[in-house]
């Protein structure tokens, strides 16, 4: 089953209590929360505390994005804030299966994203010890960009090398109701979603909708 990740980035920040309500109502299993730090991309978000107040709110799964370098230093502080999921990219670390270790000696899902530019070969080496490969259809940084059409060969690529893995692959940016058919024909397990879910003109509600018809259109 195909789960689309509405990212709170897009969402109304003075709101985001009711917007994830609103989300959690239409049946959405997994947020998606993005961590930028200003360096390794050049937005920033928020960190560990408003992860905290959001985990009082919801039971989703929060699978947080670590858009930052030196991710290390930050794997305790968002496990502790409640994360469900941590994902660092590999181009901010040097040694990716320590890093693996520590997001899962506490007990959480360990995944590896990787930016346009980074070929899926910088971590084949790791896929047994990952739960998740979040592949990048935009450069990171921002919301509301243009899906990179390059990804879906990587998607592809990733489901090959995972088949009898246990390794989820999810897609990230770009995806509105017209390039979120590739996405799921590629073999995306989980589709990152924004503007398309928070700023597509209908409810939220409706965006999850006509995103999950469209999923089950080209499964
Ligand atoms: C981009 C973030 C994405 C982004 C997706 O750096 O990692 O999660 O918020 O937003 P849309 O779907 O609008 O591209
Ligand atoms: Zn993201």
């Amino acid at each position: 089953m195909i789960e689309i990740a509405p990212s709170i980035l897009s969402a109304d920040f003075s709101n985001l209590a009711d917007e994830i309500k609103k989300c959690e109502k239409a049946g959405v299993k997994i947020l998606h929360i993005d961590i930028m730090d200003g360096h390794f991309v050049p937005n920033i978000t928020i960190g560990p505390v408003v992860v905290e107040s959001l985990r009082k709110k919801t039971k989703m799964i929060l699978d947080t994005h670590l858009m930052i370098t030196d991710p290390e230093k930050y794997i305790e502080p968002f496990a502790k804030a409640g994360s469900d999921w941590l994902t660092f990219h590999i181009e901010a670390v040097k040694k990716p299966s320590a890093l693996i270790k520590k997001i899962k000696s506490l007990k959480l899902k360990a995944g590896i994203s990787l930016n346009p530019a980074t070929p899926v070969s910088k971590l084949s080496k790791y896929l047994n010890e990952l739960d998740l490969v979040l592949v990048m259809s935009v450069n990171p940084g921002f919301g509301g960009q243009g899906f990179i059409p390059s990804a879906l060969k990587k998607i592809s690529e990733l489901k090959k090398l995972t088949k009898n893995q246990n390794v989820k692959i999810s897609v990230d940016g770009g995806i509105n109701f017209d390039t979120i058919s590739g996405a799921v024909k590629a073999g995306s397990d989980i589709i990152v979603a924004g503007n398309s879910v928070f700023r597509s003109g209908l409810s939220i509600a409706k965006s999850i909708k006509k995103l999950r018809l469209r999923i089950e259109k080209h499964e």
